[in-house]
């Protein structure tokens, strides 16, 4: 067990996207940076020492993964999730984006209608967008902070003709870990239309607050023939540098046609550093991910006991999972450009902005909170106090 997360690290210098890109996204190096989905957090020390081991080998010519790397996977979801998972369906890719994209390019045909369910993390129009295919909206039905699927245009939806639903779960950036009902419905729909599913479920293991993760494609062989899930360590133990993740496709005919687009652009050999980093953690990072489970938790709480007592108009959706708080600021009455300027001007705050998540993204703000509590504190009170002299 190592998970110090109060540590302060400095990662400026370091050509952190978070922390090194503040001018040109922000338009000033003046903001707390809260806004990539990356951690402050130094990665479980299991981690740095086999990436330190294998670096000490001084050759890093091409390499292959071994049964151990499927292995890992398959143990870490066995424990984790209690899907068992044969390895041999276990799949490569260089990340989860990329994943979606190869998936959309494997399984669908340009034209086809793909449904996406915003305010959601913003590269899932540009992976169905991308490839000429068509999006079709099912938005997020909001009451008081609280994010639910809307059932009823999903079926007319399907009704209607659709090709691929993507799923994010848990869901970035409304932090929903959709309940057992939510997907057995979900999956009900999809067998009955006969509707592919990309369940993008990198942030499955940053389950918070008493909730769990049921992995969609672990509800039954109909709907596991239907789904491609993505899975990645990137979230959990802070790696996405190293660009190595994993997609489960139970269907040998799916997999073949999978692994044909990774080997037609010829990505599938990933990354020396990215497999030992992903069989360490998959190995032996439990106990640290409990650890960084309790902070995370201690943080959400901090955040929002500060924001109750200091603005308690704002509202902050329930954290089931992932570190990213949903900011509802329509209560400031400013319009998304005033709203940005705000933010980043008067606050100080480099956050992600509501609107890059389509549509019901408009007057919210997407906050990491994976970052040691002194500095969630000051992004807390910058907030807070910025509100307050706008007031
Ligand atoms: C839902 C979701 N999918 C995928 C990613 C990124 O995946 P990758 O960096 O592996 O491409 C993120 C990062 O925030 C995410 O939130």
């Amino acid at each position: 067990m190592n998970g110090n997360f109060d540590r302060s690290i400095e990662r400026k210098g370091t050509d952190s996207v978070k922390h090194d890109l503040l001018t040109p996204v922000f338009g000033s190096e003046d903001v707390l940076p809260m806004w990539v989905a990356d951690m402050d957090f130094e990665a479980p020390h299991c981690v740095q020492e086999a990436i330190l081991r294998r670096a000490e080998h001084p050759v890093y010519g091409y390499t292959f993964r071994p049964e151990r790397f499927y292995r890992a996977v398959s143990g870490w979801i066995g424990r984790r999730h209690g899907w068992n998972v044969d390895p041999g369906t276990i799949g490569f890719s260089p990340g989860i984006v990329p994943a979606l994209n190869m998936c959309v390019m494997a399984f669908t045909q340009p034209g086809d209608r793909i449904v996406i369910q915003p305010p959601v993390y913003f590269p899932f129009f540009s992976a169905v967008s991308n490839h000429l295919r068509t999006i079709v909206h099912n938005q997020l039905v909001e009451h008081d902070g609280i994010y639910e699927m809307d059932f009823d245009h999903l079926e007319e939806s399907f009704r209607d003709g659709v090709k691929m639903f993507i799923l994010c779960h848990p869901h970035n950036p409304v932090g929903r870990a959709w309940r057992r009902e939510e997907l057995e419905r979900l999956a009900g729909l999809c067998t009955r239309y006969g509707v592919m599913v990309i369940s993008d479920e990198i942030h499955s293991d940053l389950v918070l607050n008493g909730n769990t993760h049921i992995p969609l494609a672990s509800l039954g062989k109909e709907i596991a023939d239907l789904t491609i899930t993505c899975v990645s360590p990137s979230k959990t133990f802070n790696l996405a540098g190293l660009h190595t993740s994993v997609v489960i496709i139970s269907r040998p005919d799916l997999k073949k046609e999978y692994d044909r687009i990774l080997d037609m652009v010829h990505v599938g050999g990933g990354n020396i550093f990215g497999m030992v980093a992903l069989e360490a953690a998959y190995t032996g990072g439990d106990a640290w991910l409990e650890q960084l489970i309790g902070y995370l938790e201690g943080n959400d709480r901090a955040l929002r006991e500060h924001l109750r007592a200091t603005v308690p108009q704002l509202v902050i959706s329930p954290l089931e999972a992932t570190y990213l708080a949903w900011l509802d600021l329509s209560f400031l009455g400013m319009d998304d450009r005033a709203l940005r300027q705000f933010v980043i001007g008067k606050a100080r705050l480099g956050l992600n902005d509501g609107p890059m998540f389509g549509p019901g993204g408009t007057q919210h703000q997407r906050m990491n909170i994976a970052t040691p509590r002194n500095v969630l504190m000051e992004g807390a009170r910058r907030l807070s106090d910025a509100i307050r002299s706008a007031g």
